[in-house]
């Protein structure tokens, strides 16, 4: 996720390399990024904050117990910007107490090629500045929302956990076309290029999902009958228990 952050920011030239550092745990991950970036590897997390003003919080949610108390004081008037899964603002205050501002974000996998979607919510109203600062990097991975934090449960299954869904979904239709006699390499990329279209009319088109469905539906047809189907078999249940399901597990772990 921190690659696919500096990695954006770079390409859509919002810093120079000059204005980034970078750390991690081992010093592997961000010796490479360093290095494929121009990028300046700091030599620990103290020596990052402090020469800091916005600091990118991207380890495993685990890892933020493992900020030192120097660290915590370093950040005082500080931005901090978590992506962490399931750390609510209220745990990142207490490690962070004296930072300026927090912002709790939520991207998804497809940031990796600028095509995510982000979602945030901040501890205090923002400044101007910080505000254009969080969206401006976020727009680097892609869209950005603003959602209350009660609400990130439920973003967490639309969005986060969205792009397994659309995976599974492409390879369970697939599969089943496979065992029709449909080649599966050939019936992935028809999944796909109908997936990506048929998005894409759903973004541009102004009428709601369930009106565009009528529009593809003919009486007895063959998509009525792959729709009744889906039905008899209790896809909407299916899929509420499903988000539910996620949810849970989101609560769960924060
Ligand atoms: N991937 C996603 O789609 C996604 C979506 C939403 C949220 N997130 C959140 O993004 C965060 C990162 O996920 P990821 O998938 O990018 O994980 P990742 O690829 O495993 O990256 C974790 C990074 O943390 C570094 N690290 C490990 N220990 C550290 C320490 N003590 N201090 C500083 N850095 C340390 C690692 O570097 P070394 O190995 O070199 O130590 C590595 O660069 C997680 O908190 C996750 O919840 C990810």
């Amino acid at each position: 996720m921190a690659k696919a952050i500096v990695k954006g920011v770079l390409n859509q030239d919002l810093y120079d390399a000059s204005d980034i550092r970078c750390v991690s745990g081992s010093g592997t991950t961000s010796r490479a990024l360093a290095q494929q970036t121009g990028i300046t590897p700091s030599e620990n997390r103290l020596d990052l904050i402090e020469q800091s003003r916005t600091i990118i919080v991207a380890f495993k949610p685990q890892h933020l117990e493992s900020i030192s108390e120097s660290e915590s004081k370093a950040a005082t008037d500080k931005l901090i910007i978590s992506v962490l899964a399931g750390r609510k603002l209220e745990s990142l205050k207490t490690i962070f107490p004296t930072a300026r501002n927090i912002v709790r974000v939520m991207p998804n996998t497809p940031s990796q090629i600028g095509k995510g979607v982000s979602t945030y919510c901040f501890d205090q109203p923002p400044t101007d500045k910080d505000l254009n600062e969080v969206v401006s990097i976020l727009s680097a991975l892609g869209s950005s929302y603003a959602v209350n934090e009660s609400q990130m449960h439920i973003v967490t299954a639309v969005s986060g956990c969205g792009p397994a869904v659309f995976f599974r979904f492409v390879d369970l239709i697939a599969q089943a076309a496979s065992k029709r006699g449909l080649d599966y390499a050939l019936a992935t990329q028809l999944a796909i290029e109908t997936g990506l279209g048929s998005l894409e009319l759903m973004r541009q088109s102004d009428k709601r999902p369930r009106d565009l469905v009528d529009e593809v539906v003919s009486p007895n047809g063959v998509t009525h009958a792959l729709l009744t189907s889906l039905d008899r078999d209790e896809c909407p249940e299916i899929i509420e228990r499903s988000i539910q399901a996620a949810v849970d597990r989101s609560e769960e772990l924060s």
